[in-house]
């Protein structure tokens, strides 16, 4: 009993920043699996809010089932009918934010830190976040989550 009463707040502060988040309809676990996702601050559970003008991160972790030289990543704002790129985020090289290579079956940290730019539209808004082989696009990684932009 007492192992589970020094076990909660210990839990509690890992995962206070746990974003949901759904996979991409057409990428597959065994190309690439993504585990978790933490978006700080990310204090509501459900979505994210994050404010304009101050500082905030997202990391993921992920198993790629490939093996790769070097990666690239891209962030949308995700739409039914087309992605719209994230201007303060465009394609980049991801082995900025992760390691490279990646090996097959090896679980990876990418992580990013920014400040949320005043531009931005105020509002509830998915973004899909893709991460890809820098050889081959269909060794792709790429998840959902939904965020709230607040003045
Ligand atoms: C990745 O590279 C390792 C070591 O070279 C190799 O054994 C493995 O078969 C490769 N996996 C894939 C999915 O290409
Ligand atoms: C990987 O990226 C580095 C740095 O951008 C570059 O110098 C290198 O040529 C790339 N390697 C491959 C195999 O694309």
């Amino acid at each position: 009993m007492k192992i589970f009463f020094i076990l909660v707040p210990l839990f509690a502060v890992a995962f206070g920043d746990l974003a949901k988040f759904t996979k991409c309809p057409r990428t597959s676990d065994d190309i690439c699996e993504v585990t978790e996702v933490r978006i700080n601050p990310c204090k509501e559970g459900r979505y994210c809010r994050l404010v304009k003008g101050e500082e905030t991160s997202i990391e993921f972790d992920f198993i790629p089932k490939f093996n790769a030289t070097n990666l690239t990543t891209g962030l949308y704002w995700a739409s039914v009918r087309r992605d719209v790129p994230f201007r303060d985020f465009p394609e980049s090289d991801a082995c900025a934010y992760t390691g490279c290579p990646t090996s097959a079956g090896t679980k990876q940290q990418f992580t990013y830190s920014t400040r949320i730019s005043e531009n931005l539209p105020t509002g509830r808004w998915t973004f899909k976040w893709q991460l890809w082989s820098a050889d081959d696009k269909t060794k792709m990684c790429c998840f959902k989550t939904e965020v709230s932009l607040a003045v």
